[in-house]
């Protein structure tokens, strides 16, 4: 780096128009997603104890919600399904009448521009709660992959435009890439959870989704926190496969992945600032100890700043509306 030693912006900062002027990283609503809990049933919204502020939602009563968040310029979210009943082989995940394939028609019905993206696993449909098949207590990789296939081709059939694989199983993308080309959805994006790391930060999401393992862990096809360079392999291998977006999770955890892909690869990469980051700043902040406001935008603009080009947080309403009142 050059050094300089010209201090003339750095005393200009109190005048906040400058400072605007000079800003290199701008959070603006169009690149945040909305996770979003929809469970199988109806005329039913519910608050979700793990995760204060965030709710569950019947399909019937998403459009109301989704509503207010295009009207604050979030029009992408990303669905995970409660199904009515959960056996072995997740059949609700890929079944034409389940959850999600419910949501996203009753969805694409009210709101046709509305990017959908739906989480593609088996964990929250499961009996015993892994992302896959299981067989002698270990998780059987290509049986699994064809089912992942099969519930994202129901998706895309409901109208989903994004399928977003987060099983983290091996050739998940292109068993996916393949089945949708063959139904003739060749242009259903693919966002594949590449480089999604084990980790204890996900567990209000599984209190959430209903969807902790019944034994063992995830540690078998989740990132081990310590491997940088098997987590660029990962997202080079989901390229190649086929991937269209590639995901790097948690989010603040996992800066450093962003920035090296982003200087590596051209796709857009996704951070999924994730249900442990969220609860994090809430508690925090119920307890008087940090400003919630400034703490998620703060967090929120250094994720962007580190090279995302699309930013999935369950403080995207939230964002939005802090944007927005600030203008
Ligand atoms: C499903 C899935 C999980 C998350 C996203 N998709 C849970 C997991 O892997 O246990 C976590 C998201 C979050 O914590 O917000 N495989
Ligand atoms: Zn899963």
């Amino acid at each position: 780096m050059i050094e300089n030693k010209n201090t003339r912006l750095r005393r200009l900062r109190k005048n906040k128009a400058l400072r605007d002027l000079i800003a290199e990283t701008e959070l603006s609503p169009r690149i945040l997603v909305q996770p979003v809990f929809v469970v199988d049933g109806s005329g039913i919204i519910e608050d979700i104890q793990s995760m204060p502020g965030i709710k569950r939602y019947t399909p019937d009563k998403l459009t109301d919600y989704v509503s207010d968040l295009i009207k604050l310029g979030v029009n992408s979210i990303l669905l995970f399904g409660l199904p009515s009943r959960k056996d072995e082989f997740g059949s609700e995940a890929y079944s034409k009448e389940g959850v999600i394939a419910k949501a996203i028609k009753e969805l694409k019905n009210s709101f046709p521009e509305l990017v959908v993206a739906a989480d593609v696993c088996l964990c929250e449909y499961t009996s015993h709660g892994h992302c896959g098949i299981v067989s002698d207590g270990m998780v059987m990789n290509d049986k699994t992959v064809e089912l992942l296939s099969k519930a994202s081709t129901v998706y895309a059939e409901a109208g989903a435009d994004i399928v977003a694989p987060s099983a983290m199983m091996d050739h998940q993308v292109s068993g996916i890439r393949s089945a949708l080309d063959n139904s003739g959805f060749e242009d259903t994006l693919i966002m594949s959870y590449s480089a999604k790391f084990a980790s204890s930060l996900y567990s209000p999401f599984r209190c959430a989704a209903d969807s902790s393992p019944s034994f063992g862990d995830r540690k078998q096809y989740q990132l081990d926190i310590r491997n940088a360079r098997e987590a660029l392999r990962e997202i080079y291998l989901d390229i190649l496969e086929g991937a269209d977006i590639v995901m790097v999770k948690p989010a603040i955890s996992n800066l450093d992945i962003v920035t090296k892909a982003r200087s590596i690869f051209d796709l857009p990469i996704a951070a999924y600032s994730v249900s442990g980051e969220y609860c994090m700043i809430k508690a925090a902040s119920v307890a008087g100890f940090i400003n919630e406001r400034e703490v998620a935008l703060e967090l929120a603009t250094s994720i962007k700043r580190a090279g995302a080009t699309i930013l999935i947080t369950y403080y995207a309403e939230k964002i939005a509306q802090w944007i927005q009142e600030e203008e």
